[in-house]
């Protein structure tokens, strides 16, 4: 993300830096790297329906951007899908449920991009037999064949692009009334359920939840490093690492070159760079006038992919209409630290024992931002 001068303000709390930034013309530093957004730009010339598919696939939202897939072409007409067992978030994601759902977004946006082109995707999950409960193994979570369909195209198709995670304060104007209706309407998933609320002291208390929330993850030293080792700080990083969570910009820029920014530092309570951290998290969590989450009656494989499909059919549809929408994940997460706010999360939104929420995320309005990173498609395949 690129950090803006307010969450760089925060960051460095007005100090030394501030100094340096005043000379100006900094604004072409450490720009994001074209090679790093180039695959938001499609599949350009690639003659493989599949592939081509799958350029549009590899744009879909992901825990951590670790974009955690691995695709087999090497059989005509059909696509194997694999979680990549290399890009887990074992702290963050025990049992790989997060990383699972970012299947689910693969899949979707794969089947709307195939219908786009006439295809319709034939899918078959875990067609050689599920992993134990709350493992991923080396068997594929999806065989997909495309066949040809004259189904009208998903307009949800043309926003692919155009989506973001807004990682970013939000206006304190309210969700209008017509955006939570439609969004409401456009998801006839029969395995999620979705309630998206708008009512003030329910926001209210979402946002006191999430920032607990993020405390807790930023406090407990092997879930922040998680994130602290998948920090990509500086355009040359992310150059070389098209994924994890990218900082750049000038602001970021000047406090790697003064030191102030490391990950040393990220991780030792105390430092700049660690308050900084905490304190541009929950600038997110304060400025959410709105918020939705994705409850399913099971936890099985099945209906977290579900959960995912459905997740970013909404996020498709909240660009349409101009909302941005942002993930808060961490009270949802799976580890002892969490298990009792989680608790308390869980009677807040009325989840009955047995259901499980599977996404939580922030609704509201906010400045287009940036694309994230992605890796160019060949990073996926299977040889
Ligand atoms: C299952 C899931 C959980 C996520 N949880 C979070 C989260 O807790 N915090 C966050 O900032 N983003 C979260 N995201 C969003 C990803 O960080 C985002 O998709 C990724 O960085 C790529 O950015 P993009 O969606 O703008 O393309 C989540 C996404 C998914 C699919």
């Amino acid at each position: 993300m690129a950090v803006s001068r307010r969450g760089f303000i925060k960051v460095i709390g007005g100090g030394v830096v501030s100094a340096a930034l005043v000379g100006g013309g900094l604004q072409g530093c450490d720009r994001m790297p074209a090679s790093a957004v180039a695959p938001w730009q499609g599949p350009g010339a690639e003659q493989d329906a599949r592939r081509r598919a799958l350029s549009w696939a590899l744009l879909a939202p992901n825990p951590h951007n670790m974009q955690p897939w691995l695709v087999d072409l090497r059989r005509e007409g059909e696509i194997l899908l694999y979680v990549d067992r290399t890009r887990l978030l074992p702290e963050t994601d025990p049992f790989a449920r997060q990383i699972v759902i970012g299947h689910g977004t693969f899949l979707e946006l794969l089947v709307l991009a195939a219908g786009a082109e006439g295809y319709r995707c034939a899918i078959e999950y875990f067609p050689q037999g599920q992993p134990k409960e709350g493992e991923v193994d080396g068997r594929p979570l999806a065989r997909i064949r495309l066949q040809r369909d004259t189904a009208a195209t998903d307009p949800l198709f043309a926003q692919i692009p155009h989506r973001r995670s807004t990682k970013e304060p939000y206006r304190a104007d309210p969700l209008q009334p017509e955006h939570a209706r439609a969004l409401q309407t456009s998801h006839p998933s029969p395995v999620t359920q979705l309630t998206i609320t708008t009512d003030t002291a329910m926001a209210a208390s979402l946002r006191g939840i999430t920032e607990r929330a993020m405390l807790i993850e930023l406090q407990t030293p092997r879930t922040l490093k998680e994130s602290i080792d998948r920090l990509r700080i500086g355009a040359d990083a992310i150059a070389a690492k098209p994924d994890g969570i990218e900082l750049h910009g000038p602001f970021f820029w000047w406090l790697s070159k003064l030191g102030l920014m490391t990950p040393e530092k990220a991780t030792t309570p105390g430092t700049m760079a660690w308050q900084g951290g905490i304190d541009y998290a929950l600038g997110w969590a304060r400025a959410t006038p709105a918020f939705g989450w994705l409850i399913t009656a099971a936890n099985d494989r099945i209906s977290q992919i579900e959960a995912g499909r459905a997740y970013v059919r909404l996020n498709l549809k909240a660009t349409e209409l101009g909302v941005a929408m942002h993930p808060v994940s961490q009270v949802l997460q799976e580890y002892p630290e969490m298990a009792g706010l989680q608790r308390e999360f869980l009677g807040m939104v009325g989840a009955v024992p047995g259901q499980t929420v599977q996404m939580l995320f922030r609704l509201g309005y906010s400045e287009t931002v940036q694309p994230s990173p992605r890796r160019p498609l060949d990073a996926l395949l299977m040889s």
